[in-house]
């Protein structure tokens, strides 16, 4: 099928950019294909899940069902995890119902609270800013065992109970975890929580499509089936091993080539939507964790990784741009653009305003009409500046090109990943200062971080 979300790279070559650039010939076609069957043969194996999720309509079903018979009690959903178990709930919510400030559907669905930070002033603002009579608490860990996710978890059940009793406090949390094992599902059963499973296979920050993300998509109003079937089609576009219909892969040849090849160690995501800047944060980590490695897959150290920041258009063509366009050309830039704007303006000609150089001009014309304008200046003054800009184009921002765009995302991390040769689905750079904070707070089983990393007076009571 052939996929109406675009990647363009015309920018990114020598042809357009000079010498930062790459020849046609350095997209290594050899490379791709190897790289899609690699990863093809994880999936086959079971190692790894996250391309399967759209197709489990049986969950899709039972959490469309659960959350159509909670939504109309509750204004609030509360949501307690972190990482991967925060990020795409959160990115989802922000792309389909906008920014908070200006969120529509506040009437007819509950508003979506993501807590994924320990800050005690955050925490407590949460829990002295929501109605506990009015709200759902989704606690989200793979692991079933998060430090951050247990602790606010005890604290919000407190608060729950407090307000309105053990039994109804149970009926108003919901757990997502993994089927098999951790605290979090031990507790679910005992406390007779309604519970979610995330796949085994699927790892935290691929999770967007499981009970992870569709579960607070589902309260909160959205359209999970045309998630599923944006995802579906990304799948076949992704299987593709023709290189033009298969837009992740080019994207991430384009990716690898421009870090391994021309030093382009940092990636400028530039979202020119509002609705993609929480998107923006979810794509930080998937590149970030997945591709951040110390070894390959042969056990050589590697140390690979674009680092990927998030820049929002218009607002950062006045706070980034500068540095951009002038700085080290150590940068790509991947620009998110929408075709067409959930509504828009007509900048009013307004008589008295005409005399002015500095409206006369806008005067009449849409709004979008700037803001597609503007995108298109930035990148032609990176291009100008020698600097590889590539573009996602999306026709809308909807539930169906929001889960296409997300599988299409994660169908490229792990390409990139083949293409480095690392493993994409595994974070062990995360683990030790966990190992560290356990041993700080007194954990069972942990006492040789305690000791090794902190002097007994610093232990926390
Ligand atoms: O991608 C990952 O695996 C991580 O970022 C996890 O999502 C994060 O550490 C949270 O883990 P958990 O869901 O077990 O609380």
């Amino acid at each position: 099928m052939n996929l109406p979300i675009r990647f363009n790279a015309q920018n990114v070559l020598k042809s357009a950019v000079g010498e930062h650039g790459l020849d046609a010939a350095e997209l290594d076609t050899k490379a791709a294909l190897d790289a899609l069957i690699g990863f093809r043969a994880r999936v086959d194996s079971g190692e790894v899940g996250f391309p399967n999720l759209p197709l489990d309509q049986n969950t899709a079903k039972s959490v469309d069902k659960f959350a159509s018979d909670l939504r109309g009690d509750v204004e609030s959903v509360l949501l307690l995890g972190i990482g991967g178990s925060a990020l795409g709930p959160s990115a989802l919510d922000m792309a389909i119902r906008g920014p908070h400030p200006v969120q529509v559907d506040q009437k007819r669905c509950p508003r979506l609270y993501v807590m994924d930070n320990i800050d005690p002033g955050f925490v407590s603002a949460f829990l002295e800013n929501l109605n506990a009579k009015r709200t759902a608490v989704c606690v989200i860990a793979k692991s079933g065992g998060t430090a951050e996710t247990l602790s606010t978890f005890m604290i919000v059940h407190e608060w729950l109970v407090k307000a309105v009793g053990g039994k109804k406090a149970a009926q108003r949390i919901v757990a997502v975890t993994d089927e098999r094992k951790g605290d979090l599902l031990e507790i679910a059963k005992a406390e007779k929580y309604k519970t979610f499973f995330i796949p085994a296979d699927v790892g935290g920050r691929f999770s967007v499509l499981s009970p992870v993300g569709l579960l607070p998509a589902a309260l909160c109003g959205l359209d999970i089936k045309k998630l599923l079937h944006g995802a579906h089609d990304a799948n076949t576009a992704s299987w593709s091993r023709t290189l033009e219909t298969n837009p992740a892969m080019q994207s991430a040849l384009v990716h690898h080539a421009l870090d391994t090849k021309r030093g382009k160690t940092i990636e400028i995501v530039f979202a020119y939507s509002a609705y993609l800047w929480g998107p923006a944060f979810w794509y930080r980590q998937l590149w970030a964790e997945s591709l951040g490695k110390r070894i390959n897959r042969k056990g050589e150290v590697v140390h690979t990784g674009q680092t990927p920041v998030p820049a929002l258009g218009v607002t950062d063509q006045h706070s980034q741009v500068q540095l951009y366009v002038e700085g080290p050309n150590d940068k790509m830039f991947t620009f998110w653009a929408v075709e067409k704007p959930r509504t828009d303006l007509k900048i009013p000609e307004t008589k008295q305003f005409l005399q002015y150089d500095s409206c006369a001009y806008l005067a009449g014309k849409k709004l979008s009409s700037l803001f597609h304008a503007e995108r298109m200046a930035t990148e032609a003054a990176l291009t100008e500046a020698g600097r590889p800009n590539c573009r996602w184009m999306l026709p809308r921002v909807d539930e169906y090109y929001i889960g296409a765009f997300f599988q299409l995302l994660e169908f490229q991390t792990a390409f990139c990943g083949e293409l480095y040769g690392i493993n994409a689905f595994d974070q062990p750079g995360v683990e030790l200062a966990k190992k560290i904070t356990n041993g700080l707070m007194g954990r069972k089983g942990y006492e040789d971080y305690a000791q090794k990393f902190g002097p007994k007076k610093l232990q926390v009571s």
